[in-house]
């Protein structure tokens, strides 16, 4: 084996592909960027490729522009995953970074992570996790487990953590996974919520959006709809059904529905008759709209996951259409209320959250220094050490 002089800085090579991945990746990145001893390159997989779902994240966040675009664009389970680690891998084969860092739970996240773990770098480094030969794999938000398998996420969530040597949590319950799992302490890292570093950065700058003067809407006078998860909305059927009985809610409450493209292929097939003024469909939304929106609505109805954060940090109320949750703390702590996927649910969860005022806590260390803690966490742990070959020279 050829152990190298010790590199002057740290190289990480940190992975971006789908939209909530850009809120994630944007306090990361300004992060790094403030401390000299890292060299970091961003990796976008392409697989959101829309303006909408993409390109507005970088201008509102400014993330800056990617290194290298993989363009692997849309495909089914295995030949996205298959496309990313095909496309990834020379990338960190020419690459030879330190490190790679993943964020969430999207197919771009495990496809990266997994030929990260599988890639011998031509020259060892050492560091304070000991003498490494392949590069030091990180997880930010790992640990959240919804116990739900049929949940793609589920999955490349913990195959994520498996193969990740350090592991940045966002909420306590994420630790007690990790634990639970067998997964020893070194590896493991409080660090709190980069998504709400985003959140608290772009706040005072979203509240000057003019979107509800352009919806003609009023705060605290609509609640926003937000559907994209394969179990509500893949099968007509069931989507008719959900909107159904969110077509109740929206005769007394006019929604706000901003379509992710996935809804939208079905929204047709499900023959949903979405009449105005009682909802106002429109495209995906860039951050600072969405999150001004947010702020003001009276009620979100969501089955994504980052949004139930948001809305705990906000103090809306938050109605999550589904039967579990990954992210309990903001049901526990946070606004957040699960209404699964049934009327009878949804509707008693409606009259519930109309009759009582909204009260709730922010989790502990989402406060905006999430990505600061990590970055200084790396830090710590990645600096080049001289090897036992160095010693001797
Ligand atoms: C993906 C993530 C999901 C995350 C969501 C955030 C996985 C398994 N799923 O789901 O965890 O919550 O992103 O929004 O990684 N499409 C477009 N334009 C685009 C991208 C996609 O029209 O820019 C359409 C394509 O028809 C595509 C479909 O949306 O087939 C689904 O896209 P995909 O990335 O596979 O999954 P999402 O549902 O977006
Ligand atoms: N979001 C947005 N515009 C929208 C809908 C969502 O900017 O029209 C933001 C939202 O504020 C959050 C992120 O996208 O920061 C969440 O992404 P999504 O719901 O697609 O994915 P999930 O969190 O469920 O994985």
């Amino acid at each position: 084996m050829n152990v190298g002089a010790a590199p002057a800085a740290i190289k990480i090579l940190c992975v971006a592909g789908a939209r909530p991945n850009f809120v994630k990746i944007a306090p990361l990145m300004r992060a790094l960027a403030q401390r000299p001893v890292f060299t970091a390159r961003l990796v976008h997989t392409g697989q959101h490729y829309d303006a909408a779902l993409s390109r507005v994240f970088f201008d509102e966040l400014g993330i800056p522009r990617p290194d290298l675009e993989l363009e692997v664009g849309s495909g089914s389970h295995a030949l996205q995953t298959a496309e990313i680690m095909r496309r990834f891998a020379p990338v960190v084969a020419a690459e030879q970074p330190h490190a790679v860092l993943v964020v969430g739970d999207v197919n771009s996240t495990i496809a990266c992570a997994l030929v990260t773990a599988k890639t011998l770098l031509a020259q060892p480094f050492n560091c304070a996790l000991g003498l490494r030969r392949r590069p030091v794999m990180i997880h930010v938000e790992a640990g959240l487990r919804s116990g739900d398998d049929d949940m793609p996420e589920e999955i490349n969530r913990k195959l994520t953590d498996a193969i990740s040597d350090l592991l940045f949590v966002s909420e306590p319950a994420g630790l007690d996974n990790l634990r639970r799992e067998g997964v020893g302490e070194a590896r493991l890292c409080f660090a709190g919520n980069v998504m709400i570093d985003t959140l608290l950065a772009a706040q005072a700058q979203a509240q000057r959006s003019d979107v509800l003067t352009r919806l003609g809407l009023q705060d605290g006078g609509y609640g926003l709809l937000t559907l994209h998860r394969p179990s509500n909305v893949d099968d007509p059927a069931a989507l008719a059904a959900l909107l159904q009985t969110l077509d109740r809610i929206a005769a007394e409450l006019p929604l706000v529905f901003p379509v992710h493209p996935r809804t939208r292929a079905q929204l047709t097939a499900a023959h949903a008759a979405l009449v105005p003024p009682r909802w106002r469909l429109c495209e995906p939304l860039g951050y600072l709209d969405f999150l001004r929106l947010t702020s003001g609505a009276r009620v979100v109805l969501t089955d994504s996951g980052g949004v139930q954060e948001e809305t705990t940090v906000l103090g809306v109320r938050c109605l999550t259409l589904r039967d579990n949750t990954e992210r309990p703390v903001t049901v526990s702590e946070g606004t957040n209320t699960l209404a699964g996927t049934r009327p009878e649910t949804i509707l008693a969860a409606w009259e519930r959250a109309r009759a009582a005022p909204t009260h709730g806590r922010i989790p502990a260390l989402w406060d905006g220094q999430a990505a600061t803690r990590i970055v200084a966490e790396l830090e710590r742990r990645l600096t080049p050490l001289p090897t036992a070959a160095d010693a001797q020279r």
